[in-house]
């Protein structure tokens, strides 16, 4: 057969890609699906809108470029990941709208649950520290605030589950026998996840009050799950991936130290530390990378940032001073420099490497002198730092220092952004040819499942750098912006009062 095809389920949209056995793309289709901002700090999807959204954009590919299902050796699956969705078994139908990752309704749960052992107390466990960002308290906010679910998981018809889970439930039948399963790389982000057995823990059920009978089963990321019904009739559900680690995978960052950063809504950097889990002190989380099938785990160090590309849209559908995200970095380039203003954009408080839900967006160094163009500016370098920030503490964390960074992601179409990226780093950016590199990670482990592709080394041969940026600025002007970032952040803290 002659392709491996990917669903990537992102926080903004949805694709449907198809690959060739050379890694290249044979068929894409793409559709956005709309965000709820119910109250401040809120942030909903529909599940079924997602599922139709899905299904729309495989049947436009396929349409579109002429092939048929029975040309596709295997699917996979990736998805923005700790999104989580509860719903009905019987029916098929959610129980409440899907809670975003960016949502931060669960601090006070998440503050109730640090209040004995601090925010780190799980990090042992999990990797990670206790956030409005899991999917854990997600559910129990579920559970605790909306009766039809509590009804639901008396009554044993609940499921739960993050967006891989509910869309392959939806793909092997929904509720004519649908699969419940996910893999090592969501579960490891629900705060339920024990790293080093890779299971559910009691304890930690326990702790938030979810049966273990609503979750899904983990699996390795790579395998045969079953196959699709519907309009893939028949094609093995091969890989499950959140899509960072998806990306990884697609940046073919197999071996320990490899990293790679990815530039869309949020943006995530994540080192590959090999079979072992690494703790942080940097306020980086463990998590799991990926496992392929009858092979040992392979775990990361992440530094996860709420806000890059979100804050490009923010200017555009809220201050309205761009039509559209490319047109940023045209605006920014009618100035020098930032002018001296900075944005903190901690709009659902700091991920990595503060971990503060206290904090809010900032804007400040403003005079009469910042127009438009500084906002701009600033609003790109606001990623920069972000990912300066995150780079330091794994150099700290793993000991190992990055000769160069591979990035993707919707944002590295931006020049001024890549070359102020290598700039405040100072170390060298390198896109590959093939920037969609979430679903061609998704597709490469399913791929790999069905034997489509033999081995890593396969994958890595095909990895080709199109564009690298080098640094240029001066050390002197690097310290002086980035020490000016550093000082910007300290103002967003202690925002939000209890
Ligand atoms: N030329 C550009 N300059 C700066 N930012 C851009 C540019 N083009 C797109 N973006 C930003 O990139 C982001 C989209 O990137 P991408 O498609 O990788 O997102 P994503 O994170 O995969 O989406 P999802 O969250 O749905 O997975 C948007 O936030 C958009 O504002
Ligand atoms: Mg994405």
């Amino acid at each position: 057969m002659k392709y491996i095809a990917a669903i990537d389920q992102g926080t903004s949209s949805t694709r449907f890609i198809v690959f060739d056995h050379q890694g290249q793309i044979a068929a894409v289709d793409q559709k956005e699906h709309k965000q709820y901002y119910p109250q401040s700090g809120q942030v909903e999807h529909d599940p079924m809108e997602i599922w139709i959204r899905t299904q729309e954009v495989i049947l436009n590919a396929l349409q579109k470029s002429g092939i048929h299902p029975s040309e596709i050796s295997a699917l996979g699956i990736t998805n923005q990941r700790e999104t989580t969705v509860m719903w009905d078994r019987n029916t098929g139908q959610p129980l409440h709208p899907a809670i975003v990752w960016q949502d931060t309704r669960t601090d006070e749960i998440c503050q109730e649950l640090a209040k004995k052992g601090g925010q780190d107390r799980l990090r042992d466990k999990t990797g990670l520290p206790l956030a409005t960002y899991f999917s854990g308290p997600k559910i129990k906010w579920l559970i605790e605030n909306v009766p039809s679910v509590a009804d639901a998981v008396k009554n044993g018809t609940a499921l739960a589950g993050t967006i891989d889970t509910w869309l392959i439930w939806n793909l092997t039948g929904g509720k004519n026998g649908g699969l419940h399963i996910t893999d090592g790389s969501n579960a490891s982000r629900t705060l339920l996840m024990n790293l080093q057995t890779r299971q559910w823990d009691d304890s930690l059920l326990e702790l938030m009050g979810i049966p273990a009978s609503i979750l899904p089963e983990i699996r390795p990321s790579s395998q045969i799950f079953g196959e699709a019904h519907g309009i893939l009739e028949g094609v093995p559900i091969a890989s499950v991936l959140g899509d960072q680690q998806a990306a990884l995978f697609g940046q073919t960052c197999f071996a320990p130290g490899e990293a790679k950063n990815t530039y869309g809504t949020g943006c995530f950097m994540l080192m590959n530390t090999g079979q072992k889990p690494v703790p942080s002190n940097n306020g980086l989380l463990t998590t799991f990378g990926y496992q392929l099938e009858n092979q040992p785990p392979v775990y990361c160090l992440e530094g996860s940032i709420a806000i890059s590309g979100a804050l490009v849209q923010w200017l555009r559908d809220n201050l309205g001073i761009i039509q559209k995200s490319s047109d940023i970095e045209a605006l920014a380039r009618t100035v020098d420099d930032n002018g001296g203003a900075f944005i903190v954009p901690a709009f659902s408080g700091l991920f990595a490497p503060y971990w503060r839900s206290d904090a809010r967006g900032v804007i400040v160094g403003l005079t009469r002198f910042v127009n438009r163009g500084h906002i701009a500016r600033a609003a790109l370098e606001a990623t920069a730092y972000q990912t300066r920030e995150v780079l330091d503490a794994m150099r700290s964390d793993s000991g190992i220092d990055l000769q160069s960074l591979k990035v993707d992601g919707g944002m590295v179409v931006n020049d001024l952004l890549m070359q102020f990226q290598a700039d405040i780093l100072n170390v060298p950016v390198t896109r590959p040819k093939v920037a969609e590199t979430t679903s061609l990670g998704a597709a490469y482990a399913a791929g790999l499942a069905v034997g489509y592709w033999k081995s890593l080394d396969e994958l890595r041969a095909k990895w080709a750098p199109e564009k690298t940026w080098s640094p240029v600025m001066s050390k002197a002007v690097r310290e002086k912006l980035y020490s000016g970032w550093k000082k910007a952040v300290t103002r967003s803290f202690d925002w939000i009062q209890e």
